[in-house]
């Protein structure tokens, strides 16, 4: 299989990242490699990456790809488990960490794992992998009212969506949620569209999207990653955090503030793609990059 996926912000990341002596770079979603095959080519000889993803897809894809660089480590986890993979493998403190947060285009388009509204009907999954405890359907079969509300004013920042759960709490009974299409139908019946078919996209993005972040809880993962990176992180060390999702955007901002007595941001502004990029890369139109350093 070829790349399946385009990696984003990639001569940002790649700048910003490589670094001129001997390295460690830790790379929390490897994904398919998109940024490792750019920022290894830059690394010198004595250098190590360590390329973690808690897709067992991406880490077969990587092993077939890339399995012949010795300086490549990849590992089966979560990101937040980084402590641990460091502890294990042994390594030094990291000159680089890169996060590329959110989904890839494989696991959108071809996981069929329930991901996308758009294309054939598939189980109302959206595990992405290790670490994940409970699937969407679990979510709309068994949460009650107020959590499945919850679930989508907080990751989607949906308001109205009572109309919507209360379908949901009523079809449950009758039959349970198992696939993509059985979701559509409800929202389709639990919200107002004006007959138009921007909105009607627009919210079912929105509602897999608040699904897919409360089953593989990303916020979650961020907040305990970003609670050890400063142990993890040699100084002058470089964390690099691409974000497409505002609550996740402001997290990085916050721990940035919160933070400022050890680390600094490289850039005053947030990184975005180019006119360019967004054009050929219309899914990562959101993407927004944050670098920061550890002063001492
Ligand atoms: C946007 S893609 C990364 C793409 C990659 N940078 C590239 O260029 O190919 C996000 C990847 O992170 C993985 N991922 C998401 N959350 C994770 C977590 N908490 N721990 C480890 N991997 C995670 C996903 O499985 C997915 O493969």
């Amino acid at each position: 299989m070829n790349r399946p996926h385009i990696p984003v912000l990639c001569d940002f990341v790649t700048e910003l990242l490589t670094p001129e002596t001997q390295s460690l770079i830790i790379d929390g979603t490897f994904g398919f490699g998109g940024h490792y095959s750019q920022l290894i080519s830059k690394m010198p000889a004595d250098s190590t990456y360590v390329g973690i993803d808690r897709d067992s897809a991406a880490i077969d894809f990587g092993t077939a790809h890339y399995g012949q660089e010795s300086r490549l480590r990849l590992v089966h986890n979560t990101y937040e488990n980084m402590t641990q993979i460091c502890t294990e493998l042994n390594l030094p403190l990291a000159t680089g960490i890169l996060l590329d947060l959110g989904i890839s285009s494989f696991q959108l388009d071809a996981s069929g794992k329930g991901f996308r509204f758009q294309g054939e009907n598939e189980p109302l999954d959206m595990r992405m992998g290790e670490g994940c405890s409970f699937t969407a359907a679990d979510i709309v079969n068994t949460w009650d009212k107020s959590a499945i509300l919850d679930v989508l004013e907080r990751y989607g920042d949906i308001r109205n969506g009572a109309k919507f759960v209360d379908i949901v709490c009523e079809t449950r009974f009758k039959s349970p949620y198992l696939n993509t299409a059985d979701l559509i139908h409800s929202i389709k019946k639990g919200f107002y569209f004006a007959n138009s078919r921007r909105r009607y996209v627009q919210t079912c993005q929105t509602v897999f999207q608040a699904l897919r972040i409360a089953v593989n809880d990303e916020l979650g993962q961020l907040e305990r990653f970003l609670e050890q990176s400063k142990s993890l992180l040699a100084v002058q060390g470089r964390l690099a955090i691409i974000t497409f999702h505002s609550v996740e955007d402001k997290m990085v901002k916050r721990f940035t503030r919160e933070n400022k007595d050890w680390i600094t941001p490289i850039n005053k502004k947030v990184i975005q793609l180019n006119y360019h990029e967004a054009k050929k890369n219309t899914r990562a139109r959101s993407a927004k990059l944050r670098v920061l350093v550890r002063e001492h």
